[in-house]
């Protein structure tokens, strides 16, 4: 018999013992690996990043350029995986199912690999699925990966087939760190699900790509920006929120499980973005993106006044992932971009000193029945 008390969503739950990041909800506060979010965010490259959430600690230079070459030579994706993708964007299959397919279809040559090797080959596939992908759904050739770009670098130009600025590169670099832990969110508690049970990465950043997926996680960033275009031509937030939250929608972009203040994220993708804005000399829809979220704060707190709705990390990801000329097809895909990173060191760290992870259910089913034969119901 089970227990009767349930805790739907697992709110509050501590699940696991973890090294990678830390999140305060109260003060808004998020710390990886010991660096408070707003310092590693626009300091690091999303190598340094990586590392620090695989080893506990920063490079040296060494360290970091092995790295760096380590993940450059594993950009590859087989003919198989390539095929996949050429076929998921012929039917217009949305990116997370193109990179769910991918990943799925990535297989990982384990002759010298440690988990570490795994985990990087996973994490250096991400940029070249969705990339490919998304030139397939342009009707235009893959763009092979350039061994002698960053990470970062290497993901615009495989996107768009010409070499990025340093200022586009930067505001990858910012939102790739960003966004590459936060706690035991739901698809990295997938991840962590699934290498509890002995399985292999691949299959965990597999899972982790479909939970990713939902707009209650990852995909949020699309619906956002529509909202910003939709705003910025009516010229009217207050109408766009008050008619949104009357059809008993949600508004994308806020709330969150953890967060009862703004979202640390959202302030560090904002300056990011507004650089941006301001060198492209289309401060007039940021400025609209900015009226919004001042507008939509205000209403939420009306509209829930038990419980404090703020600004999330995906309401200025929308606005930055524009601004970088990243296509919105491809914004929560990018997320996965990065969050492979968090998912794989998470993998790694449950293996440390694993334990299966098997909740249970409080049973609400009918009882005491008794068999009747198909003809007879
Ligand atoms: N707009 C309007 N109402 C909301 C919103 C919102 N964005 N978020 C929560 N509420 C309401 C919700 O309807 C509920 O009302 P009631 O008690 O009357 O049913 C109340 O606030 C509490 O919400 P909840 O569903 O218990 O909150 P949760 O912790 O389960 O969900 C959330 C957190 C992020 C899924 C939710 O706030 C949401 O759906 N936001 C909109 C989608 C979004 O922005 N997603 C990106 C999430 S952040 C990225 C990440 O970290 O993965």
């Amino acid at each position: 018999m089970s227990d009767n008390t349930t805790n739907q969503g697992l709110e509050g739950i501590t699940v696991a013992e973890t090294r990678i990041s830390d999140i305060d909800g109260e003060s808004g506060e998020l710390v990886i690996g010991g660096y408070p979010i707003e310092e590693l965010a626009t300091n690091a490259t999303y190598e340094e990043s990586i590392f620090l959430l695989l080893n506990g600690r920063l490079p040296t230079d060494r360290e970091l350029a092995n790295l760096r070459a380590k993940l450059a030579a594993r950009r590859e994706i087989s003919d198989e995986v390539r095929a996949v993708l050429r076929r998921a964007a012929e039917e217009e299959k949305p990116a997370m199912d193109a990179l769910r397919m991918g990943a799925a279809t990535a297989t990982i040559g384990t002759e010298d690999g440690t988990p570490q090797d795994d985990a990087q080959r996973v994490i250096a596939a991400f940029p070249t699925i969705v990339a490919a992908y998304w030139r397939y759904r342009q009707g235009k050739k893959p763009v092979a990966p350039r061994e002698d770009l960053g990470h970062a670098a290497n993901y615009l130009y495989m996107l768009s087939g010409e070499e990025p600025t340093d200022a586009a590169i930067r505001g990858l670099e910012t939102y790739l760190n960003t966004v590459v832990d936060h706690g035991v969110n739901a698809s990295t508690f997938t991840a962590r699900v699934v290498v509890s049970t002995e399985s292999d990465l691949v299959s965990a950043a597999t899972a982790a790509v479909g939970t990713l997926k939902g707009p209650l996680h990852g995909g949020a960033p699309g619906p956002v920006l529509d909202m910003f275009k939709e705003v910025h031509e009516s010229g009217e937030p207050e109408g766009y929120v008050r008619e949104t939250l009357e059809r008993g929608e949600r508004l994308m972009g806020f709330g969150h499980r953890v967060y009862r203040v703004r979202d640390p994220r959202a302030a560090v993708l904002s300056t990011a973005a507004e650089r941006f804005y301001e060198a492209s000399s289309n401060t007039e829809f940021f400025e609209t993106v900015q009226d919004l979220e001042e507008c939509a704060v205000d209403i939420l707190a009306e509209h829930k006044p038990d419980r404090r709705l703020e600004t999330n990390v995906e309401f200025y990801t929308a606005a930055l992932l524009h601004g970088l000329g990243i296509p919105k097809d491809v914004f929560t895909a990018t997320f996965g971009v990065s969050r492979v990173g968090g998912w794989m060191a998470h993998c790694l760290e449950q293996l440390e000193n694993n334990r299966v992870i098997r909740p249970r259910a409080h049973y609400v089913g009918a009882t005491g029945r008794t068999w009747t034969p198909v003809g007879e119901r």
